[in-house]
């Protein structure tokens, strides 16, 4: 209800300058959602501050404003509280327009920005190298969520995926590549070179027990830095190859396309990037090394410390691509705002590299870079999630086996209900639950703090979970199909009718979308639309409860259209959100 917030700023600074003087129209009237809805739904503090300047205590103050404020358009009398708030309760009638006025839009009232912003996402930013393992789950699901959030609302969004597609993992996978598959090299046809994962385990094999390999592997390396033909080739082939099979995997997640940009593509622009910097006077020559002193960043003996930017023998490393990244991302991408999805153990090299970027005078006042740190995903046992053979759990294995977990629970629910169902739904239902409860998980969680992953609390039918969400969704689509109703049919200019108490919260609550995801535009924390969709499939509850709440298919009309209407519009809801989280809804479950 952004626009219920707009319509009372104005008749505040009215009551202000009448109650107190033209001198206090502008003093903002400090707006807050109620903390406590039996206050109302609005909370102005205005009066508390004002104290000292006018002279008398805040309450007598609020009165007098409250004389003054004339909002009876839309709400019931304002009451003073407490020290001197301010409180406002919306009329029914009020919200049954509001409903009525966003039930034909497809968007459902969410407008879109003002000054839409072009936009940079880095993510999901893998090292290729290797296989995908648990480590990236958590900047594919937040980065694709926060790009689908910042689209919605209709930023141009650049996803760009700064992938470590360079140096010296990739000497063995090279070496591998040219010892195993010569024929790959003269050849234009793609070649089957066998699953990504028994490559790179042969690779390592190889590299691991044969010296003449572990060799080869370093003269590759060399190799491609000095852009031999051949090994160029021979790179291209493998990042390809991982390409691929990185994309199997980010499919079966529902991760969206993203450009691929990786760190390759800035080599051409590092020396320039270097030239820049040392014409600017921020490098210096350390131990051999060219670096840049940081500002609040000291070392053991209380030095500045150094960020190197190119090593003694010449090489350049992943700082110095990152700042050839910040200056192309401003000066030819032209971002406006640049989001770095990437976990919270590299907070000291964003700040590092945008702190260089702004004494280089690439990131100003016209462009915001910000690092969207994330927490850990932890094991039940609290340390970092491995496999009983304490390496890095597979993220394939993590996803097929999440959603076998579902796949165990949908059949015992359908024994239990005696339901006889295809395999081919049963097959649709447990990956979309599977996969939606890992994402779920994630996403729910504060995304700075770690979070313990587990299977059996993901996949609760109760819970802030996605199959409690997607059961509530699933749950109103019954509604509709039980009643022998296409909520489609229901027509744009139906009346909604709101009297029962659970009624009034559920459509309160369905008006305050747009507030999160403005907040989530700001704060970029995904979880509190995770939170928001999971208290309005509470309230929906309560609303359909058969003791608590209200009848539906059996009410009266005027109630029963309106109160169908109220479905629908929570369905929609539920089916929005959960699309900006990245999760598709089911009919059935
Ligand atoms: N490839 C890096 C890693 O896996 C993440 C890159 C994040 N993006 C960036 N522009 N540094 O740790």
């Amino acid at each position: 209800m952004k626009e219920t917030l707009e319509q009372l700023k104005p008749r505040f600074e009215q009551a202000l300058a009448a109650a107190l003087g033209a001198e206090y129209a502008g003093v903002d009237p400090i707006l807050v959602t109620a903390s406590n809805p039996k206050f109302g739904d609005y909370q102005a503090n205005v009066a508390l501050p004002l104290a000292k300047q006018v002279g008398k205590p805040p309450r007598a103050i609020a009165e007098q404003i409250v004389l003054k404020l004339d909002v009876n358009d839309f709400c019931e009398n304002p009451t003073v509280a407490g020290p001197g708030f301010i409180n406002l309760t919306l009329k029914p009638a009020y919200l049954e327009a509001q409903l009525q006025k966003i039930n034909p839009d497809p968007r459902l009232g969410i407008a879109s920005v003002k000054h839409p912003k072009k936009v940079i996402v880095d993510y999901p930013s893998p090292n290729i190298a290797k296989e995908m393992h648990v480590g990236h789950l958590r900047p594919a699901v937040i980065g694709d969520c926060l790009s689908r959030i910042l689209e919605f609302i209709g930023h141009d969004v650049v996803r760009l995926s700064h992938v470590g597609d360079w140096g010296t993992p990739f000497g063995m996978l090279i070496a591998y590549l040219q010892k195993a598959y010569p024929e790959a090299l003269t050849t234009d046809e793609n070649l089957n070179l066998g699953d990504l994962s028994s490559f790179y385990r042969q690779a390592k094999k190889q590299f691991d027990t044969d010296e003449g390999f572990k060799e080869a592997a370093r003269q590759a390396v060399v190799q491609l830095q000095a852009g031999e033909e051949k090994t160029i080739l021979a790179w291209k082939i493998v990042c390809q190859l991982s390409s691929r099979a990185y994309r199997v995997i980010y499919d079966l997640m529902g991760i969206a396309p993203f450009i691929e940009r990786g760190e390759s593509f800035y080599n051409a622009l590092l020396a320039e990037t270097i030239e820049e910097l040392e014409a600017k006077g921020l490098v210096e020559i350390d131990a051999g090394a060219k670096c840049i002193f940081l500002e609040g960043f000291t070392n053991k003996e209380g030095k500045p410390l150094p960020l190197i930017v190119q090593k003694s023998d010449g090489g350049y490393n992943y700082a110095t691509t990152d700042l050839a990244a910040i200056r192309y991302r401003v000066n030819v991408d032209k971002a406006q705002r640049v989001i770095y999805p990437v976990g919270a153990e590299q907070t000291n090299h964003f700040a590092q590299i945008f702190q260089v970027g702004k004494r280089a005078g690439w990131i100003t006042d016209e462009v915001e870079f910000f690092h969207a740190p994330f927490g850990l995903v932890l094991g039940e046992d609290g340390s970092k999630l491995k496999t009983r053979s304490g390496e890095a759990v597979r993220l394939k294995d993590l996803l097929d086996e999440a959603i076998a977990h579902a796949r165990k629970d949908l059949e015992s629910r359908l024994k239990e209900e005696g339901r006889e169902e295809t395999e081919e739904f049963i097959n649709h239902v447990a990956q979309v639950i599977g996969i939606s409860a890992v994402k779920y998980a994630d996403l729910s969680q504060n995304r700075n703090s770690n979070y313990i992953f587990s299977y059996d609390k993901m996949l609760a039918l109760q819970g802030n979970t996605a199959p409690y969400m997607l059961y509530a969704y699933a749950r109103i689509q019954g509604i509709s199909r039980k009643g022998g109703i296409d909520f489609e049919q229901l027509g744009d200019n139906v009346k909604v009718v709101l009297q029962h108490e659970t009624e009034l919260v559920l459509a309160k609550h369905l008006l305050q979308l747009d507030e999160v995801i403005s907040t989530i535009e700001e704060d970029l924390l995904p979880n509190r639309l995770c939170e928001y969709l999971f208290q309005l499939s509470q309230k929906f509850n309560q609303f359909y409860d058969r003791d608590r709440g209200v009848p539906v298919l059996n009410a009266e009309e005027p109630q029963r259209t309106s109160r169908l209407v109220l479905c629908n519009l929570t369905a929609r809801t539920l089916k929005l959100g959960l699309s900006l989280l990245g999760i598709p809804v089911l009919e059935r479950m």
